[in-house]
Formats: C-alpha cells, structure tokens, sequence
C-alpha cells in the first residue's frame, strides 16, 4: 500500500479529513472510558524539532504513548547530521529504515517536502513557516463537537498572514467552511497559497475574502481566530510587529460584532495582552483554547492511526 503523508491539507480531501475527524473521536471516547487502545504496538515514530514547542511536542509523545508505539524525540540541531550539513534526501532514506512515521517541525516548508519525497515512512508536518495543518485540522475538529458541521460557518482569523492563515485557507476550503482574514497591510497571507485555497473553496461552494479590517472580518462571524504577531523566527521583528498590528486586537470591543455565539479560537501560545486580551481568552461562554489544546493530542491519535497502522 502507498504510503500517504500530512504535509498540508490541502493534499486530504473533504471524505479523508470527515474519517480522520471520526476516527479521532472514537480513539478521544476510549480515552475518556479509560480503555486501552495499543493499534500502535512495536511501531515508532520520529519527531524532530529545530523549533520549540509545548503542546505539539507533548501531544505526539503522548498520543504515540497512549497507542502502544514509541515516540523519539530528536531536537534536530543538537542531534542530527542533517544540521552539519547531511543530506534531507539521505536522511529520509535512512530513517525511512528505522521509523514507522516521521513527525517534523521545522522553518522551510521545502524541506519537509523533500523529506515526505524521500521518506518511506510517512511524514507528518508538525509546523513549518508555510503552514500548521495538525492546528487547523484539531481547530476545525474542535468546531464540530461545539457546533456541528462546519459546513456554511464562517470564521474570522485576524492577524499576520502566517503559517496559522495559510492553513485556514486550505482547511476552510476543504471543509466548506466561509474565511474571512483581516492582516495589517504589508502581512497579508501568501498569494499562491491563497490561489490554490480559492480555486479548492470555488468547488466546495464556501469563499475565502482577505481585507485589511477587521471590523468587517468579524461581523456576525461564528469563530474569530488569532495567533501571535510575531511567529517563531521573527523574534528581532517583535517591537516592530506590536506597533503594526495594535489595532487587530481580540478585545471585548471586536468580538462583540460576532456572533452572540461565537467560538474565539487561538493555537497558542498566546502573546496576552497582545493579540488577545485576558478578558476574552478567559471568557467560558466563548473561548474554547484549552479545548483546541486538549484535541491536539485526540486529533494527532487519529492522524497516527489513519497513517502508520
Ligand atoms: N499550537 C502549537 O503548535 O503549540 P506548540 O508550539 O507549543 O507546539
Ligand atoms: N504562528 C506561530 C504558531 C505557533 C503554534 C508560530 O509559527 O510561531
């Protein structure tokens, strides 16, 4: 059998990513009964970081963990050859001979792409600058156990057009939802991504719109999302950042032109005080983000089932 990867979401399509979601929700119920579920057993999965990580980092060891399997951490730049300069190419082949599954974050969406080509095993993309497809897939999971189909939604990401945008893009178009993104002029999101997404979304009857308001983003929304104004990388460009994107706040004044019943959704970790206030993050009627956190590691579950058993 082929071997398939998550190297973004666009490559599932609508069906692929309706059976991760039940397959997810099966394996959360086992864990919520506290049944024990080992599909995984005797089978390994690498994961390799050169970016830090909490949620992401845990959720896979535990996941791996709670399925029989066995997760090994490699930090990429402490332990590997790639970062003195092997090859990505035979580094894919010579995992490829040890691992079930690759799990990888890094900066250049190339190189993950050059490692999902090389790679035997299949390669799960745990953040690059490009794109966060584990994130957008658990957000969208997260909106079904609240509210149902996805489909017809409409959700507000307000913010830098950053790998959190991008996946959004190419999530909300498979899976019908409308995007509205409001990014400081100078940030918007990437144009070809933003091309492939609305060529995905036109067949699936949803729109994706990019403005510079985000006033108008988040009219009568039933999400707004938002993500930190400087992403891992662009540290040096923090103060410049804060200057641009202070009105794009998720504040009280903001989410009060959603929907009464909007979810306020963020990847975390979350700049408070920042891109969103305390009030909002911590409000119970609206924020679902320990939730978002919670189902990385259910959704990851799924993903590792559906691709190394
Ligand atoms: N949301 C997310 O990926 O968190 P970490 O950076 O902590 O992994
Ligand atoms: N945009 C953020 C997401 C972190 C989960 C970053 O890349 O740092």
């Amino acid at each position: 059998m082929q071997k398939k990867d998550l190297v973004a979401i666009k490559d599932w399509n609508e069906e692929e990513i309706k059976h991760l979601f039940r397959t997810a929700a099966r394996i959360k119920e086992y864990q919520k009964a506290g049944v024990e579920y080992h599909p995984l057993k005797g089978k390994s999965l690498g994961m390799l970081f050169s970016k830090a990580s909490t949620r992401t980092r845990v959720s896979f060891e535990v996941g791996m963990f709670q399925l029989g399997g066995y997760p090994l951490y490699l930090d990429i730049k402490a332990n590997l050859q790639v970062a003195r300069g092997e090859s990505i190419e035979d580094t894919a082949v010579v995992l490829s001979r040890y691992l079930d599954g690759i799990m990888i974050r890094t900066y250049a969406h190339n190189d993950v792409e050059k490692l999902a080509e090389f790679s035997t095993a299949p390669v799960i993309n745990g953040l690059t600058d490009l794109l966060h497809p584990c994130q957008v897939l658990t957000d969208i999971f997260t909106f079904v156990e609240h509210r149902g189909d996805p489909k017809g939604a409409t959700v507000a990401y307000i913010g830098d057009g950053n790998n959190m945008a991008h996946s959004w893009l190419y999530g909300a178009a498979r899976t019908g939802m409308n995007l509205n993104i409001a990014s400081p002029s100078g940030y918007e999101v990437d144009a070809n991504v933003l091309k492939e997404a609305k060529q995905i979304a036109e067949n699936n009857n949803c729109t994706l719109n990019i403005m510079n308001d985000p006033k108008a983003a988040v009219k009568d929304v039933d999400v707004v999302y938002t993500d930190v104004w400087a992403s891992m990388g662009e540290e040096e460009e923090h103060a410049e950042r804060v200057n641009k994107f202070k009105d794009f706040q998720l504040n009280r004044d903001l989410l009060d032109l959603a929907d009464k019943d909007a979810l306020v959704m963020h990847c975390l970790p979350a700049h408070r005080g920042e891109e969103i206030t305390d009030d909002v993050m911590d409000d119970p009627k609206y924020s679902v983000v320990f939730d978002e956190a919670e189902n990385r590691m259910h959704l990851q579950k799924g993903i590792l089932y559906l691709l190394m058993k």
